[in-house]
């Protein structure tokens, strides 16, 4: 067990040592599509600090405590995000699903988001064009590590690698103030621009392998409640370890695309095989044939590719899922929330 102070001076030499620097703002780009575009180009991301509704987030927020509180883990009638340090021996959850918490995928507590109308105005500024929310959402409420080790890179991945060819945007959205130790998110900057670098010979989930990760470019910063880091989805990327004292990681990620460009279809499922998918389009209620290959990206809820005979058993019947097809083709087949 190692305290804070010794922690923070940990996370200092990061900085110092510049594995670490500090994401660029875009908000005075705000209206500038050409600048943004630029931008976009250039690292990969952009990070708007105070764009989205405050009272939205602040309801989220609420969302988040009345879960920890419900669970033992924030004392009642608090509403300050503290842990209580009680533990997770005897509780109905566990760490791992604070990194993916199931009860909001189920409530669908995206809807808080891509249903109002002043988010939905807010992220039209931002992209130029109507925000077309694809249903796939990660909830997250880390809780602080008793046994911080020195990396504080919890996966780092391309979300591209197991979202073949869709067209979207990753958001990240904190709900409270994230700091270095509190932990949030890192991206390395520009890294978009270069190759995908998981592994492919490392099946089911393909691991960016280590030397590769410890590149030098990593960047983050110290959010607040509003802010939005929207990013493409072959920038790599890693969630931060918390290593604060008594604060839960709270945020949300969610992906996005413009309404006027190729959307990938969403609707039922109606049939399923190893070679072929048949869905129910939800936006024209026509059904659509597509073929499935090797090359397809069958993604389980754990995100691992799935081959062969398991392809048909990865989702029930009438599920609702989402793909992106390439003529014709399945490029990425993935589960819906909603
Ligand atoms: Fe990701």
């Amino acid at each position: 067990m190692v305290d804070s102070t010794e922690l923070s001076v940990q996370g200092a030499e990061a900085i110092e040592t510049g594995r670490i620097g500090t994401l660029k703002t875009a908000n005075h780009l705000i209206g500038d599509r050409e600048g943004l575009r630029r931008a976009w180009e250039r690292d990969g991301y952009w990070y708007f600090k105070g764009v989205l509704d405050q009272n939205v987030i602040a309801k989220m927020r609420r969302v988040w405590i009345d879960y920890l509180q419900r669970n033992g883990l924030i004392d009642a009638d608090v509403n300050v995000n503290r842990y209580n340090h009680s533990g997770f021996d005897g509780k109905d959850i566990s760490v791992a699903e604070l990194s993916r918490i199931s009860e909001f995928s189920e409530r669908n507590i995206h809807t808080m988001i891509t249903e109002d109308p002043q988010i939905n105005e807010s992220m039209k500024s931002l992209l130029g064009a109507d925000p077309f929310w694809l249903p796939i959402a990660e909830y997250r409420a880390n809780p602080p590590i008793s046994d911080p080790v020195a990396d504080r890179f919890i996966y780092p991945h391309q979300d591209g690698f197991y979202s073949r060819g869709m067209e979207m945007k990753i958001c990240w959205i904190p709900l409270d103030n994230i700091d270095w130790e509190v932990g949030g998110c890192a991206w390395i900057e520009g890294a978009h621009r270069g190759p995908i670098l998981h592994d492919l010979t490392k099946p089911p989930l393909f691991p960016i392998p280590a030397d590769v990760v410890s590149m030098e470019g990593w960047k983050s910063a110290d959010f607040e409640p509003g802010d939005i880091v929207i990013f493409d989805l072959n920038l790599p990327h890693s969630g931060l370890t918390n290593i604060s004292k008594d604060r839960f990681r709270l945020s949300l990620d969610i992906r996005v695309t413009e309404a006027s460009g190729k959307v990938p279809s969403i609707g039922e499922l109606v049939s399923l095989s190893e070679e072929q998918l048949t869905l129910r389009n939800e936006r024209t209620g026509a059904e659509e044939i597509y073929a499935i290959d090797a090359q397809t990206y069958v993604r389980s809820a754990d995100g691992k590719k799935r081959e062969g005979a398991d392809i048909p058993n990865t989702f029930k019947p009438r599920e609702t899922v989402i793909v992106n097809s390439l003529d014709g083709r399945v490029a990425t087949l993935v589960r819906s929330i909603h």
